[in-house]
């Protein structure tokens, strides 16, 4: 059976940091950061992975640029406990949380245009972002925060203009 993905609420704050400590060692505060996050809805979009009863992932979506009737999310964050990844649990993650977010969007009147995603240029997550979001790379930016950093995006429209849309 494949895990559930639910909408994070302000009690997975614990477990969220724990993971984000784990997976981002060179950020700080994760208690703070994921207590800010998990505040900030509808700006932040904040889902978990539920694995035998544990929460074994999150994801942050972000809407840019403030509610736009046609809006951009930004894959702002995912991780995966060390221990479970590789196993397809990060592409189920972002395609279950996607589908919730765009309903979510739905619900507010808007629809979904597109997809921004950034990766360290050296981080595999770019492989498993081309491949879910069908995201491309459009820029890289030399030293934006530890090394140089590549923007993806992914057009949501169906149209033939960017990137095409992600297999599902
Ligand atoms: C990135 C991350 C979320 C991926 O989660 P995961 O559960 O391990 O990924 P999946 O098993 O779902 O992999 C799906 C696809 O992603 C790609 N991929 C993921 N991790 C990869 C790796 N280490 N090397 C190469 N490809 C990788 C593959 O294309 C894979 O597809 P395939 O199975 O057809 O080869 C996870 O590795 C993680 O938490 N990393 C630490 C935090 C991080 O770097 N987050 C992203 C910051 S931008």
């Amino acid at each position: 059976m494949k895990p559930a993905v639910r909408p994070a609420t302000i009690e997975d704050t614990q477990a969220i940091s724990a993971l984000h400590r784990e997976a981002f060692v060179r950020q700080q505060a994760s208690d703070l950061w994921v207590q800010a996050t998990l505040s900030a809805y509808p700006r932040l979009l904040p889902f978990v992975l539920v694995l035998d009863g544990q929460i074994a992932g999150y994801i942050f979506w972000a809407q840019k640029s403030g509610i736009r009737p046609a809006a951009t999310l930004e894959l702002d964050q995912i991780a995966i406990a060390a221990r479970h990844q590789g196993h397809g649990y990060g592409e189920h993650l972002i395609r279950e949380s996607l589908a919730l977010a765009t309903a979510s969007l739905h619900g507010t009147g808007q629809t979904l245009k597109s997809i921004l995603v950034s990766t360290r240029a050296d981080n595999a997550a770019q492989r498993l972002y081309a491949k879910v979001l069908g995201a491309k790379v459009v820029a890289s930016i030399e030293g934006l925060y530890s090394a140089t950093e590549v923007i993806m995006l992914a057009d949501m429209t169906g149209g033939t203009s960017g990137s095409t849309s992600p297999s599902s």
